[in-house]
């Protein structure tokens, strides 16, 4: 079955090239016809092996077939978090696969990966093979974790397999919430490389992990949080800090810098300037190992290593702003 269905991903892909040219959302994913073949490259009407009457036995495992590891049929490999463009036999679109053009070739992709990422073994993950269903702060305090409304988490219950008009097909309603990001990036070819999302990037974190959604001024010091999980570090506001602006985008420390969202003037911090939407490779070490327990209170049982999708290894992305 998996060989069927990989042949079947190709002759789809190569297919489509002939049928449409270079369509925003990428690959098979939605701008369909009246008349379009598209559904059979991942349905079957009476022969279906996996709900939702897909040609693989998961939602997990259909994506993967195209973009894992062992995958053919995509150039984004999000298993090792890479661009790889020797997939794309046409350079650009011409066989369906955009973005060869604007993405080098072994390029590490802007989500990070759920197996590897920048060579090294992921030290945690968005678990999307359908097997987790409790977020942190899933519309109850921060801290605390509670089960999505849509289900176990897989790969579309963040992106819509049909397209969207959102950037990278993110669904526009995402565990019962409305989710807005413009796509501020790329022309007609796709740049899996370089982050250029609108300022609605929280809200597609906030869609399942709404109590970290803090966007109040000043609620690092604000007793107000205390009832909703204690202090919290504001997202969505400015980069600049305490009279200094120092840009994380273009003056890190160390050399490390921070993605920000695009907003015009005064790019904005966002959920996605600290932490990794698939999965990172970063240590978490010391204070930072999400297994150590402060003798003065314990957030809850994260295991040893777990390094919260963060960008950076340990604190580094604190620094990057603050450089104390
Ligand atoms: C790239 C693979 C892919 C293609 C192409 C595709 N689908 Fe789907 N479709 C999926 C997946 C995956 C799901 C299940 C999503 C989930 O797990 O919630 C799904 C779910 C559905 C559902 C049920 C949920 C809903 O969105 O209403 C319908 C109906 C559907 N597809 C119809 C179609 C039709 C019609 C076409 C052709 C125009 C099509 N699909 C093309 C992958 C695909
Ligand atoms: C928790 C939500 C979430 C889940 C679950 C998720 N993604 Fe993503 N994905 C994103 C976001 C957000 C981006 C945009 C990353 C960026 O540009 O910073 C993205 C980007 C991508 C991209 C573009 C390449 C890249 O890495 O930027 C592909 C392809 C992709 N996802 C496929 C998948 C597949 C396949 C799965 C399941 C194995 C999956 N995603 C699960 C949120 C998610
Ligand atoms: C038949 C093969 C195939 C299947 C199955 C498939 N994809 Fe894709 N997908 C592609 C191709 C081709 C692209 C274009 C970019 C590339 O080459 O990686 C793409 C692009 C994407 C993008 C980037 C969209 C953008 O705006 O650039 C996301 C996100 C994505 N797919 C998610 C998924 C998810 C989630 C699933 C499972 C529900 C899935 N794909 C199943 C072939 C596939
Ligand atoms: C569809 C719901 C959903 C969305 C959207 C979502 N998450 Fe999650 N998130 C989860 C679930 C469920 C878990 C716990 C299970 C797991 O780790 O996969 C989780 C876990 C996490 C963790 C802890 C990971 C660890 O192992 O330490 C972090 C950090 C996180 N999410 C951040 C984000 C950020 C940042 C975004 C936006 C880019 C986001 N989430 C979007 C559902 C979601
Ligand atoms: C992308 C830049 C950026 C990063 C990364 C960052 N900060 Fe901040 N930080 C800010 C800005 C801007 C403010 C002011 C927020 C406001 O308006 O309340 C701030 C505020 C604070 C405050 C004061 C809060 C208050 O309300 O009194 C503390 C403490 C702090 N940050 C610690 C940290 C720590 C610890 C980390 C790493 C986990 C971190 N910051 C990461 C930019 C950043
Ligand atoms: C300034 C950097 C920064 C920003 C911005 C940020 N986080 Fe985090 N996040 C962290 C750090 C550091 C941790 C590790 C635990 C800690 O220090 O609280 C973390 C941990 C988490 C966790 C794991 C559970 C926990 O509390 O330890 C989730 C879920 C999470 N963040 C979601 C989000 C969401 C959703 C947003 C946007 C609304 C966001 N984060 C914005 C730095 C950030």
């Amino acid at each position: 079955m998996k060989k069927f269905l990989l042949l079947l991903a190709l002759a789809f892909a190569l297919a489509l090239g002939t049928a449409s040219l270079v369509s925003a959302n990428g690959g098979p994913h939605g701008g369909y016809t009246a008349t379009t073949d598209a559904c059979a490259g991942c349905h079957r009407a009476h022969t279906a092996p996996g709900p939702r009457l897909l040609l693989a036995n998961s939602t997990y495992d259909l994506c993967i077939t195209c973009h894992g590891a062992a995958g053919a049929g995509a150039n984004t490999n999000v298993d090792d978090g890479l661009y790889l463009s020797t997939r794309d036999d046409a350079p650009n679109g011409a066989d369906g696969n955009v973005g060869a053009a604007n993405t080098p070739d072994n390029a590490p992709l802007l989500g990070g990966g759920f197996q590897n990422y920048q060579g090294a073994p992921v030290t945690s993950i968005h678990d999307a093979d359908g097997t987790t269903a409790a977020a942190w702060g899933n519309g109850v305090n921060r801290g605390v974790t509670a089960d999505l409304a849509e289900g176990n988490l897989s790969c579309a219950s963040c992106h819509d397999p049909h397209g969207s008009p959102n950037y990278r097909i993110l669904k526009e309603t995402i565990n019962g919430n409305a989710v807005n990001v413009q796509q501020v990036d790329e022309g007609a070819a796709k740049d899996y490389d370089t982050e250029q999302w609108g300022t609605g990037m929280s809200s597609v974190c906030a869609a399942c992990h709404s109590n970290y959604h803090v966007t109040t001024s000043g609620s690092g010091s604000d007793s107000t949080y205390l009832a909703t999980g204690g202090y919290a570090h504001a997202v969505d506001m400015n980069y600049s800090y305490g009279g200094s602006n120092v840009n994380p985008e273009t003056i890190g420390f160390g050399g490390y810098n921070l993605p920000l969202a695009e907003s015009g003037v005064n790019d904005r911090v966002v959920c996605s300037t600290c932490h990794l939407s698939h999965g990172t490779a970063a240590a978490a070490t010391g204070f930072a190992d999400g297994a150590y327990d402060p003798p003065f209170g314990t957030v809850g049982p994260i295991p040893s290593g777990d390094s919260a999708l963060l960008r950076l290894d340990n604190r580094g992305v604190c620094e990057v702003c603050h450089q104390k």
